[in-house]
């Protein structure tokens, strides 16, 4: 998705756009630029391809100012070029917008204008906006005034950042449906898609509700609501670091994130466990309400709906609730039968995504209730639920999920095991024996992540690879999808998750002695059919890639490739099985050269539909 940044303050202004620019390189996009007011001059550079293209041209031809904005665009209408690349400008020059969503009224509006005379250079929706600006300024109106009027105009979800020359020193801001956040430092005041490009700079942030617009000067931010009321700034302090938005001492984001993983688990063990009882202090729902709850529906996009899908086990499992899964972009136009007793559960490390937060206003349409797990819990999911789970896996920047995913899979793991302790389902010592292996995670993930040259030896031989098979079952079956997600996503290379008991079924076809199959196969009660799998994909020349328990010398000696995973539950396998699928991911991809913060196509929030 798009990036905004914008500052006003005594820094250089490129060099603060500039890394703020970088800071949301993981969103995703194809082209860069920016516009800075020089007392009353308006200047704009852009460059198409990655942000360095934007730093040699300003190496050649420098910006200098005290007010400017910036944009990483992700193209949805238009082709990646330096034309369509923003901030997009009026035919005078002297108004610069930037923006983040899509105005689904632009046609109309852009065959308005052109009738009014005005020439569009950009096959973009953004570039509506200037031209209106400049359309009401001329009609007399002030640049405040035809900002908001402008903005009456648009439909649509957008973030957007405006400056104009008849304004000095003024940055207008809007938000409806996009995020967008105000940040001050000392004496500055910055604006951004989120919170990474604020880090170096500011202490304290703004998270802009949908509808609300303003400025922001030398002198401090205004904000207003949309009915035109002011709005008193609710300023946060920034609790992120530098370092946690920095790669540190890994070659990648993702990788840092990966072995983030055991403190991310302890993190969440010392929140939500002491001794033997479960807390959740941040959820409002009270305990004879979760008692009651006869379904759950949860809705979700891409890893996060794997999570659900291992989370739907942990509620049948632990809390005998009754749960079903689908896709947010599915769900959301299914009509889904609302009963009394329904809960619907949203998962997304973001809280942006256009799709889920489709899905839990639909649900609120219908009067169901709606939970939602979330890593950032000043998204806009997190103000439309009726509470909330933290996943407390820490900002996640690489558009690959890792730490997340396995967050969010250990959360829905405690809050099952929370609700079964509120209906007295587990026995005591079932129970105590799976807080300790549940205890014992962390430091069993530390195991594994010790294997990473066995498994960039498997990166060596499947880099060269067009099709990959992933199997599993039960507790796993969601593993193999998600295994395959993070191979596809990251290394370009075609893969696809299989319930094991399916492959009979059709997949079988694929496997030739071109095709690896992971076959993922931890100690427990369906290991036996996943060597049924094995055995079927070897007898068709398929390369084995088992990812096993430790000491499972029976498997080891049936396949050309395995990794090893402590013993622990079968239950519990996914949680640790996630971490070689990572890895996996990870080191293939580097093998083929990919760029795995950034791959291409992809943005890490998918705020548009
Ligand atoms: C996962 O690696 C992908 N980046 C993608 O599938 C992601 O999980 C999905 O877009 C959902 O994002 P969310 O969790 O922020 O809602």
């Amino acid at each position: 998705m798009c990036g905004i940044v914008g500052y006003i303050g005594s820094k250089s202004i490129e060099s603060v756009l500039l890394v703020g620019l970088q800071k949301l390189e993981y969103r995703g996009y194809d082209s860069a630029g920016m516009a800075v007011l020089n007392g009353d001059e308006l200047v704009t550079r852009k460059a198409v391809g990655k942000i360095a293209e934007l730093e040699k041209l300003l190496k050649s031809s420098p910006l200098i100012g005290n007010a400017g904005i910036a944009h990483t665009r992700w193209a949805t209408h238009g082709e990646p070029s330096t034309i369509n690349a923003h901030p997009h400008l009026n035919n005078q020059k002297d108004i610069a917008v930037v923006h983040n969503g899509i105005f689904e009224n632009y046609a109309k509006l852009r065959a308005e204008l052109v009738d009014d005379g005005y020439v569009f250079v950009s096959e973009t929706d953004t570039e509506v906006a200037p031209h209106l600006m400049d359309k009401y300024m001329h009609e007399g109106f002030s640049s405040e005034e035809a900002f908001v009027r402008m903005l009456k105009r648009l439909e649509g979800q957008y973030a957007l950042a405006a400056i104009s020359e008849k304004a000095e020193r003024k940055i207008f801001f809007a938000r409806k449906g996009s995020p967008l956040i105000i940040a001050r430092g000392n004496n500055e005041y910055l604006l951004a898609s989120d919170i990474p490009a604020v880090v170096p700079i500011a202490h304290e942030a703004i998270y802009l509700e949908n509808d609300q617009w303003g400025y922001i000067t030398p002198a401090g931010v205004t904000i207003f609501n949309g009915n035109g009321e002011k709005v008193e700034p609710a300023w946060q302090a920034v609790s992120l670091s530098v370092e946690d938005v920095d790669k540190g001492d890994f070659e990648y984001l993702m990788l840092k994130e990966i072995y983030e993983q055991p403190d991310v688990f302890e993190r969440v063990l010392k929140t939500r466990l002491d001794d033997t009882f479960i807390h959740f202090p941040e959820l409002k729902f009270n305990k004879d309400y979760l008692a009651r709850i006869g379904r759950i529906l949860i809705q979700a996009c891409g890893t996060s709906l794997n999570a659900g899908m291992i989370g739907r086990m942990y509620l049948e499992q632990f809390a005998h609730i009754s749960a079903e899964t689908d896709y947010s972009s599915e769900w959301r136009y299914r009509n889904p039968l609302a009963s009394g007793d329904s809960l619907v559960v949203g998962i997304s490390q973001s809280g942006e995504t256009a799709d889920t937060l489709a899905g839990v206003r639909e649900a609120k349409a219908k009067f169901m209730r709606v939970l939602s797990f979330l890593n950032n819990v000043n998204s806009t999911m997190a103000r439309e639920s009726d509470a909330l789970i933290e996943l407390m896996a820490g900002t996640e920047i690489g558009v690959a999920s890792t730490k997340a995913f396995t967050a969010q899979v250990l959360n829905l793991l405690f809050f099952s095991l929370y609700v079964g302790s509120i209906k007295w389902l587990l026995p005591a010592e079932e129970r105590r024996e799976l807080l300790d292996e549940i205890r014992a995670l962390p430091d069993k993930m530390r195991q594994i992540l010790k294997s990473h040259e066995r498994i960039k030896e498997i990166a060596e031989f499947l880099k060269d690879k067009n099709d990959t098979i992933f199997l599993g079952r039960t507790y796993n079956y969601p593993s193999a999808l998600e295994g395959a997600l993070k191979l596809k996503e990251i290394s370009y290379i075609h893969a696809s998750g299989y319930a094991g008991g399916e492959f009979k079924h059709g997949p079988l076809a694929l496997v030739s002695d071109n095709v690896p199959v992971v076959i993922i196969a931890p100690q427990g009660d369906i290991r036996a059919k996943m060597i049924s799998n094995l055995k079927e994909a070897q007898s068709r020349k398929g390369t084995i890639i088992s990812i096993i328990t430790e000491g499972d010398e029976e498997i080891k000696k049936e396949s050309d490739f395995y990794i090893e995973i402590p013993k622990c539950a079968e239950s519990l396998s996914p949680l640790l099985v996630a971490v070689p699928l990572q890895l996996l991911a990870y080191y293939t991809a580097i093998a083929r050269g990919c760029d795995v913060d950034r791959p291409r196509n992809l943005a890490k929030s998918v705020t548009v539909e």
